[in-house]
C-alpha cells in the first residue's frame, strides 16, 4: 500500500491560545445582537459591522487569545429577540480576522450544518488571512428550531457526536494529508478529498469544544486543544473538581493535554452597590424573561424536572449574561474574581460586558492594567 503522505510539523506558536500567559482572556457572542444578555438595557451589543470590529479591535489591544462567535441561525424571540440577528461565524471571523492583528480568530462550526469540505476549506482561508491565529470551535447543535430550518432532524443527543467525530476525522484528513483520498463513512462520503494551500498551523489550528455530557467530555478530551465548560456551582472546590475532571479524563483515557475555559460576564461599578443596582436595573427591570423561557424550553427543562426556586435562578442566569460566571462589583473586585477563576484551575475565560462596547472599553482603561499587575496576563 503506498504510504501517506502527512503533515506532522508542530507549528502552532503563531496563535495565542497556546502562549505562556496564566490567564487566557477572550471574548464571547460578540457576533449576534444583544451579545450575551436577554434585556431591553440601552446601549447593549447593536450588531452591525462597525460595532462587532470596534469589541474585536478592544480585544487585539488587549491582546485577548480567542473572540469567539455563536453560531446561531435564528433568536430567542420573546421581547427583543436576543441573538436574532447576527453574522454568521466564518465568514465573520475572515473579517475579524482581517480587522486585528493579536488576538486569536475562532470560526464556530455546527458538523451537521457545514459540509466538512467546506469547513476545512473555510478554515484554511481564516488560518491564512489571521497569520495562523485562528482556532475552530465544533458545535455539535441543540437548538431544535435553528436545525429545523435547514430540513433536517435533529439526531439524537449521543449520535450528533458520533457525526462530529467523523466530521472532524474528514476535516482533519484534508489539512493534513497530501494525496487525495476517499473515504466512506457513515455520514459521509469523499472522492479523491484535496485540500490546497494547507493551514498555516501545522499539522493544524487548535480545536475547541464545549462538550458537558458524558459522551461530550470523551469528545472534547479526545479530540480538542480547549474544552470549555460552564461552572454550575458557587462552590470552588466543586468547580476544582469539575476542571480537574476533563484533564484527568484526557491525560487517562487519551494521553493527551486538554486546556480547560470558561465563561463569565463582568458588571463593574465605583462601588459594589452601583454595581448590584445595574444588574438590578438590566436584569430585573429590563430584562427578557420571555426569552430566557424559550431558551430553557428549547433546551428540555420544565417546571416538572426541576423546582420553581432553580428554574427562576436558571432565567436569571441566561437574562444575565448566558450563562457566565457572575463577576460584580468594584475593579478591585473583578480582578480578584478573575484570580479566583484562574486559582480553581481554569487556564482561559471568555468574557462579555452587558452594556458590551462601553463596558469593554471601560475595563481595558481601568480594570486590565489590575490584572496585569496581579500577574494573570
Ligand atoms: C462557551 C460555549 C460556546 C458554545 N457555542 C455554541 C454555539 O455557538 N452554537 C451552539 O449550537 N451551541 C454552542 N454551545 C453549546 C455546546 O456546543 C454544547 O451543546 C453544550 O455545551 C452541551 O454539551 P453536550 O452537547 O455535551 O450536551 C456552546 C457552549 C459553550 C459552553
Amino acid at each position: 500500500m503506498a504510504s501517506v503522505r502527512v503533515l506532522t510539523s508542530n507549528n502552532r506558536h503563531s496563535n495565542p491560545v497556546f502562549n505562556g500567559r496564566k490567564l487566557k482572556l477572550g471574548t464571547f457572542q460578540s457576533n449576534l445582537d444583544s451579545g450575551c444578555v436577554m434585556s431591553a438595557l440601552d446601549g447593549r451589543l447593536e450588531i452591525t459591522w462597525p460595532n462587532t470590529v470596534t469589541l474585536a479591535k478592544l480585544a487585539d489591544e488587549m491582546e485577548f487569545e480567542a473572540i469567539v462567535p455563536v453560531a446561531r441561525w435564528r433568536g430567542f424571540d420573546g421581547a427583543n429577540n436576543p441573538q436574532g440577528a447576527g453574522f454568521e461565524t466564518y465568514t465573520w471571523a475572515t473579517g475579524i480576522a482581517a480587522s486585528t492583528t493579536k488576538a486569536g480568530i475562532v470560526a464556530t462550526s455546527h458538523c451537521s450544518l457545514n459540509h466538512p469540505i467546506v469547513a476545512a476549506k473555510q478554515s484554511t482561508v481564516i488560518d491564512h488571512v489571521s497569520g495562523g491565529r485562528f482556532t475552530l470551535n465544533i458545535v455539535t447543535g441543540w437548538n431544535k428550531p435553528e436545525i429545523d430550518m435547514f430540513g433536517v432532524d435533529i439526531l439524537e443527543h449521543d449520535e450528533r457526536y458520533n457525526v462530529a467525530e467523523e466530521w472532524l476525522h474528514i476535516v482533519k484528513r484534508l489539512w493534513t494529508e497530501h494525496d487525495d483520498f476517499d473515504h466512506e463513512g457513515k455520514y459521509y462520503r469523499i472522492k479523491k478529498g484535496y485540500l490546497q494551500p494547507k493551514p498555516l498551523q501545522g499539522p493544524h489550528p487548535a480545536i475547541m469544544n464545549a462538550g458537558g455530557s458524558e459522551r461530550g467530555r470523551h469528545f472534547a478530551a479526545k479530540y480538542c486543544d480547549i474544552v470549555y465548560t460552564v461552572l454550575t456551582s458557587k462552590d470552588f472546590d466543586e468547580c476544582r473538581r469539575h476542571i480537574d475532571s476533563y484533564r484527568k479524563l484526557a491525560r487517562d483515557e487519551y494521553n493527551r493535554e486538554i486546556s480547560v475555559w470558561s465563561l463569565a460576564y463582568i458588571v463593574q461599578g465605583e462601588t459594589e452597590k452601583e454595581a448590584r443596582d445595574f444588574y438590578n436595573y438590566y436584569v430585573h427591570e429590563k430584562g427578557d424573561w420571555s426569552a430566557a423561557e424559550n431558551v430553557i424550553a428549547t433546551l428540555g427543562v420544565t417546571a416538572k424536572t426541576i423546582p420553581p426556586a432553580r428554574m427562576q435562578a436558571m432565567k436569571e442566569h441566561f437574562v444575565a449574561g448566558w450563562s457566565g460566571y457572575p463577576l460584580i462589583g468594584t475593579k478591585d473586585q473583578i480582578v480578584d474574581g478573575l484570580n479566583a477563576l484562574s486559582g480553581i484551575g481554569l487556564d482561559g475565560v471568555l468574557l462579555s460586558w452587558p452594556r458590551y462596547i462601553e463596558q469593554m472599553r471601560e475595563f481595558k482603561d481601568v480594570t486590565y492594567p489590575l490584572l496585569k499587575q496581579a500577574g494573570l496576563r
